[in-house]
């Protein structure tokens, strides 16, 4: 049997993916440090099935990662772990360096230690794929062409610079010591389980709350949306027939601008959970902008759509409304996650913007 450790299983990305490997019968060790963005419920279905193991831990913890490594001995690392919310990482941009950089850079170091001393069948068998994003190549104009693999990185905010080192790492590793690593970079995902500070959720929580939807500036800025499950499915296509030390660009070629995902969400939400208060999009609030925020971003996908055959399963339009559908017959699951630290982060990312009372 397959067996993968997974790093940031519990998150909303890892947890799709852990979900999608144990329905392909593939043994998963999930390494969570459970920050306030992992949560245990995404595991639920999970939680009678000897073939997936839960380890509470940091990727920057080198003895624990050696010992489960030794002990499980699996085919492939998948790096999902990171903080990973822009807003966050203007607040406090240490912690993106901690995780993102020096936690990817000691799991890397711990991975290749292990993989070296392997037997020559496991070892040439053995990949690493580490989860990166579109945002290391920075900002597009609205004539740019989209992003390719061979663009050159341009990271604008702590959270993509934090990646794009990242990245650096992975790729290192490769060159220097001939680990068998693959790198994806993916658009914005949205679907089941999101962390209610991104867009999608955060509007719909809002909404159903009868408070404002925080569009920053103008809402013109734009971004490319892909299905949670299809970002997934792609990571898998490239584990198993990626090209070593290869990056693989994935994204839905359903480009955006915000103010209209937002009136996408309210006018679903409208004949989804009609309010007697009125449309939803009376509630969209154009408040202070992020700043270095980044215009655009569109993802070329020909590599991984020519080379592996991936195509998304998803379109936007039913993939979001899929989505909505799932908040509203996840109420509990969106409660528990906005109770407690979410309300900080909500008062401290948007009481100065004018929006007072977003969250
Ligand atoms: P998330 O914030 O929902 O989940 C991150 C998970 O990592 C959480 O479960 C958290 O507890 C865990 N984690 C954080 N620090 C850790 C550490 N030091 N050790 C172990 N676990 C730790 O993020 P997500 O949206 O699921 O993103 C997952 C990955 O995909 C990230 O690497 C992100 O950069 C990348 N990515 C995200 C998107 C997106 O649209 N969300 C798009 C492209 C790439
Ligand atoms: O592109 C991939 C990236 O997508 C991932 O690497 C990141 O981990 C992920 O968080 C996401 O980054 P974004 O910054 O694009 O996602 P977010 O949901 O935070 O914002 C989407 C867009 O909506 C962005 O242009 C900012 C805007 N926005 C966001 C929030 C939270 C608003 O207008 N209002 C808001 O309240």
């Amino acid at each position: 049997m397959a067996c993968h450790l997974v790093t940031g299983g519990a998150g909303f990305i890892g947890s799709c993916y852990v979900l999608q490997a144990r329905r392909r019968g593939v043994r998963v060790i999930t390494l969570d440090k459970l920050t306030y963005a992992g949560n245990p419920d995404n595991l639920a279905a999970l939680r009678e099935d000897p073939d997936h193991v839960f380890v509470r831990g940091d990727i920057g913890n080198a003895e624990l990662v050696a010992c489960l490594l030794a002990t499980y001995r699996p085919d492939a690392v998948v790096n999902f772990a990171a903080e990973s919310h822009v807003d966050r990482s203007i607040v406090d941009p240490d912690a993106f360096v901690r995780t993102n950089v020096l936690g990817t850079a000691s799991l890397l170091r711990v991975v290749k230690d292990w993989w070296q001393a392997l037997p020559a069948a496991a070892a040439a068998d053995f990949r690493f794929l580490h989860v990166s994003t579109d945002e290391v190549y920075g900002a597009l104009q609205p004539e740019d062409p989209p992003f390719r693999e061979t663009t050159p990185y341009s990271p604008n905010s702590p959270y993509s610079a934090s990646k794009a080192a990242s990245d650096h790492f992975v790729r290192a590793f490769h060159e220097t010591y001939g680990l068998p690593v693959l790198l994806t970079n993916c658009s914005n995902n949205y679907g089941p389980r999101q962390f209610p500070e991104k867009l999608i959720p955060l509007v719909i929580g809002n909404a159903l709350d009868r408070k404002p939807l925080p569009v920053y500036g103008q809402g013109t800025n734009i971004r490319d949306w892909l299905h949670v499950e299809d970002h997934c499915a792609a990571i898998a296509r490239v584990l198993e027939d990626g090209r070593i030390g290869r990056a693989y660009n994935v994204g839905g070629r359903a480009e955006r601008a915000n103010v209209d995902v937002v009136r996408a969400v309210c006018a679903l939400l409208d004949e989804m959970a009609p309010s007697a208060a009125g449309p939803y999009a009376d509630l969209i609030t154009f408040v202070a902008d992020r700043p270095g925020h980044d215009f655009r971003y569109a993802i070329d996908c020909t590599r991984i759509e020519r080379e592996l055959g991936w195509k998304p399963a998803h379109d936007f339009a039913s993939g979001l409304r899929e989505t909505v559908r799932w908040y509203l017959d996840n109420g509990p699951w969106l409660e528990r996650v906005r109770s407690g630290e979410y309300r900080w982060w909500m008062e401290a990312n948007y009481r100065h913007r004018g929006a007072g009372g977003a969250a």
